[in-house]
């Protein structure tokens, strides 16, 4: 099995979570490749892919929605999830956050089998207006490294249903 986690990322706080999915695959036994969206050339050879952007002003990064619309076709033939990485608070990790309007329609694009949205990051040292203004108010990291392990999870027990028919052995003690 070969899965592909792709990114759209400005201050790294999503390409953390993508690197983050990515190790979870791995430990399950798939093979998972990284890049970000301006680098994923070619979806070729991939049995399934995941891809996230950090949400801005409510959207997702137009590399990651070009990314989708490139790459509709190939998209639709094989299973694919979406996320996003935003809410500067815990709201993210204590109730599931559905996809903005814009992502919801991507998702229905390419039959995606689902999404999750993730705590976000601002640096305290955030470069560039406005990001240097919240920041005054809003640095600090909500990403949840055991929610982003358990939707990687679900994904591989999906996956390994989809492929064999049978639930997967259960995931090896952390
Ligand atoms: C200018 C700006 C606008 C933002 N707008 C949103 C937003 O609409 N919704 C949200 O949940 N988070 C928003 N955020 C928080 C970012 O999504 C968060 O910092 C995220 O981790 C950034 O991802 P990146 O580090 O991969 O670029 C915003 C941050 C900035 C700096």
């Amino acid at each position: 099995m070969h899965v592909l986690v792709v990114y759209a990322s400005k201050m790294g706080g999503t390409e953390g979570i993508a690197l983050q999915v990515r190790d979870a695959f791995v430990d399950r036994g798939l093979t998972a490749d990284i890049a970000a969206v301006e680098d994923a050339r070619s979806l070729d050879g991939y049995d399934a892919v995941v891809i996230g952007s950090g949400l801005y002003a409510t959207h997702w990064r137009r590399s990651a929605r070009r990314f989708v619309r490139r790459n509709v076709e190939a998209l639709q033939a094989i299973p694919v999830w979406f996320f996003s990485s935003g809410p500067l608070d815990p709201s993210a990790a204590e109730h599931n956050i559905p996809p903005v309007g814009q992502v919801r329609s991507l998702m229905d694009r390419v039959g995606s089998r689902g999404h999750a949205t993730f705590g976000g990051r601002l640096p305290a040292d955030a470069k560039g207006f406005p990001a240097s203004a919240m920041a005054k108010e809003l640095s600090g990291d909500w990403r949840d490294a055991e929610q982003i392990r358990g939707w990687a999870d679900e994904i591989v027990d999906e996956l390994t249903l989809l492929t064999t028919g049978s639930p997967a052995s259960p995931a090896s003690p952390r």
